[in-house]
């Protein structure tokens, strides 16, 4: 960690891991090492890093905080919630994507918050993986992702969440815009804000001409070079199709633990119990590389539900699908 520091001090990067997933950080006052963050991952420069604090009240150094600000940090910070904020004259325009607001998001990852510490400033930091890859869960991912590319890798272990954080926008008028599920569900930020909207990009596809409330959501993220396919209908009608299929075509499937002793071991991926949300999210970028790493033509998976965790999970899969989901009659 102070090797990680001391490289992050001196303009280079570090990737290290946090509670959603891994980060690839750098000093997040310097514009260069913005930069260099971008051409690491591949990334368009329009699309804005999140800068990483030890703790929730460094937030007003770098942008402009409301009492709402306040209220959801004593209630989720340290933890997987990203706050955009009205960024002060310090943050560099290269972090935020030539934006005026700012992302904040204080890790509670022990490793994060020690090299946040370490490092004394700010850390800017992305997901771990090359644009267009899943956000890495793993140290294993990270490596795959940017071998050669950044000096050095801290491995935490597995992610615990798996998913990147929540990101909500506080708007002039004290309301809350719901960017991106994640760990932090819709219902848990309506007990703190009295009026939370969900942005149409989280559930929806944008039309070519409509413009994101946050950049990052207008690339179409992960997709596997096999089409992902999400599957709609009553357990037992998705388990037969599935099995039909199986006999027909080389298709991997994201299933259910307690389907796996019904499907023909070949190609499968468990992500979960199916009412373990949890877990399904702390298994899924993994299983979508594995399956990615196949010869399989398709790739089947259950269509997540929209409410807690789950509408995180359906965010995440439904664009890894592009928007396709198949009714199971
Ligand atoms: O869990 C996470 O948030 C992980 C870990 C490493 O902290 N980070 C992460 O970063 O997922 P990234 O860059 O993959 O996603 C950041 C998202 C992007 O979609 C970006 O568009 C959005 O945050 N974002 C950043 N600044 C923004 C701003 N000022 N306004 C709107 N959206 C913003
Ligand atoms: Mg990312």
């Amino acid at each position: 960690m102070q090797k990680a520091a001391l490289v992050i001090r001196s303009g280079g990067l570090a990737a290290f891991p946090t509670e959603t997933v891994y980060g690839l950080g750098g000093n997040g006052l310097d514009a260069e090492a913005a930069r260099r963050i971008y051409a690491a991952k591949g990334r368009p420069s329009d699309n804005p890093l999140i800068l990483h604090i030890a703790y929730p009240d460094e937030a007003e150094r770098y942008a402009l905080t409301f009492p709402l600000y306040d209220r959801l940090a004593k209630a989720f910070m340290p933890g997987p919630l990203t706050v955009i904020l009205p960024k002060r004259e310090i943050v560099p325009t290269s972090v935020t994507g030539g934006l005026d607001t700012v992302a904040i998001r204080c890790p509670s990852h022990p490793v994060a918050h020690r090299l946040i510490e370490l490092a004394g400033v700010p850390i800017a930091a992305p997901s771990a993986n090359l644009s267009g890859k899943p956000s890495p869960t793993e140290a294993a991912h990270v490596i795959r992702d940017l071998s050669g590319r950044i000096p050095i890798i801290l491995d935490g272990g597995p992610c615990e969440i798996g998913l990147e954080s929540t990101i909500v926008k506080i708007e002039p008028d004290g309301s809350l815009t719901l960017l991106r599920p994640g760990g932090i569900t819709y219902d848990a930020l309506c007990m703190i804000a009295p009026q939370v909207r969900v942005a149409d990009a989280v559930t929806k596809q944008l039309a070519e001409n409509e413009r994101p409330l946050s950049p990052g959501m207008k690339y179409r993220h992960y997709a596997p070079t096999a089409p992902v396919v999400l599957l709609d209908g009553t357990p037992e009608k998705v388990l037969s199709f599935l099995r039909s299929e199986q006999e027909s075509r080389a298709c991997a499937i994201l299933c259910y633990d307690e389907e796996v002793d019904f499907l023909i071991p070949r190609l499968l991926f468990p992500v979960g119990r199916r009412e373990n949300l949890d877990e399904q999210a702390r298994t899924l970028f993994r299983c979508l590389r594995e399956a990615d790493g196949t010869d399989a033509e398709i790739i089947y998976a259950h269509l997540p539900p929209q409410s807690g965790l789950g509408l995180a999970l359906y965010n995440r899969m439904i664009r890894a699908a592009a928007h396709t989901v198949r009714q199971i009659p």
